[in-house]
């Protein structure tokens, strides 16, 4: 019998944030602490760690060992928080609140917020990078598409189309796009990290990247939805921020119900291509429900 996916959730979380905890010890004696602190806080502040678990959890499909995988998971999680710390501040979308607690540069001001977030995603390549026992063929292919779902064609292009269409009165690109972009690359690269790892046949590996796009769209689609339901105490950031910074988002696009009706489809989508990936016991139809159901 598989786990189920709280079990798994249960097990693995506390082995991804020790060694978060444990890789960011960089016990300096001079004034750089302070740089080292202002990623702590944001990176082992309470979170869901959905993208590093998701990258467990889809590594479960191609072995029964967590250990190889765990430094790779800790990497995407600091190229997350790096692109939250980001994303939070006053140039950006001017948040105080992430993670349930102030935001980095509210605490550590924005020169060092900033060397933070640059120093996470410096260091979670200088991890990605590190000699493994996987075939270094396939690891050279994880880090390219890593690099390319954080840069112009993932997460940096996706926000510079958020930031652009907010001020914009016109329509720039459409909302999937920009969401894609921001957000479902990445998540596309945490289901296809292992299969690439383990070089995975090429009708694995492409049903592993519509299902990612499918549940990163979905992802995003529920964010926008929480931003308008979910109070900020439970959210652990700041509720209604979008309509308040004039954002493109499946809210302002289709209302609640177009936007609740979207992801319902992105999830069925997301579970029909998980019904043609031959491994039925895997924890992927347990992410989608999560990303589907989450109330933060
Ligand atoms: C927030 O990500 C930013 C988005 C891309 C929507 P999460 O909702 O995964 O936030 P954490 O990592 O749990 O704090
Ligand atoms: C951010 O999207 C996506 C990132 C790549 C960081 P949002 O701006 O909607 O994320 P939140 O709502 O602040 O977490
Ligand atoms: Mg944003
Ligand atoms: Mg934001
Ligand atoms: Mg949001």
């Amino acid at each position: 019998m598989p786990q189920s996916l709280p079990n798994f959730i249960a097990k693995t979380k506390p082995l991804l944030m020790g060694q978060l905890d444990q890789l960011t010890q960089f016990n300096l004696e001079d004034p750089r602490q302070q740089l080292a602190t202002a990623m702590r806080h944001t990176l082992l502040a309470p979170s869901k760690c959905f993208r590093g678990l998701l990258v467990c959890a889809t590594h479960r499909i191609f072995s029964d060992t967590v250990d190889t995988i765990l430094p790779v998971a800790c990497a995407i999680e600091m190229l997350h928080t790096g692109s939250l710390i980001y994303d939070d501040l006053p140039c950006m979308d001017n948040d105080t609140l992430r993670r349930g607690q102030p935001c980095c540069h509210c605490l550590f001001g924005e020169d060092i917020a900033i060397l933070a977030a640059y120093t996470l995603q410096c260091y979670a390549y200088e991890i990605l990078n590190k000699p493994t026992n996987f075939d270094p063929k396939n690891q050279l292919a994880m880090m390219q598409f890593i690099s390319q779902a954080c840069g112009i064609h993932g997460i940096a292009g996706g926000q510079a189309l958020d930031l652009i269409q907010a001020r914009s009165s016109e329509k720039i690109s459409p909302v999937e796009t920009i969401h894609a972009l921001k957000t479902g690359a990445t998540i596309v690269a945490c289901v296809c990290i292992p299969a690439i790892l383990h070089g995975a046949d090429p009708t694995t590996l492409d049903t592993l990247k519509k299902t990612g796009s499918h549940l990163g769209l979905l992802f995003q689609i529920v964010d926008d939805i929480l931003d308008v339901v979910s109070p900020s105490e439970t959210l652990g950031k700041t509720a209604n921020k979008d309509s308040e910074q004039n954002k493109f988002t499946y809210i302002s696009e289709l209302g609640l119900a177009g936007a609740k009706a979207e992801a319902q489809h992105q999830a069925d989508c997301a579970k029909k291509q998980l019904d043609s990936l031959n491994y039925p016991n895997n924890h992927l139809y347990g992410f989608v429900e999560w990303a589907q159901t989450r109330i933060h």
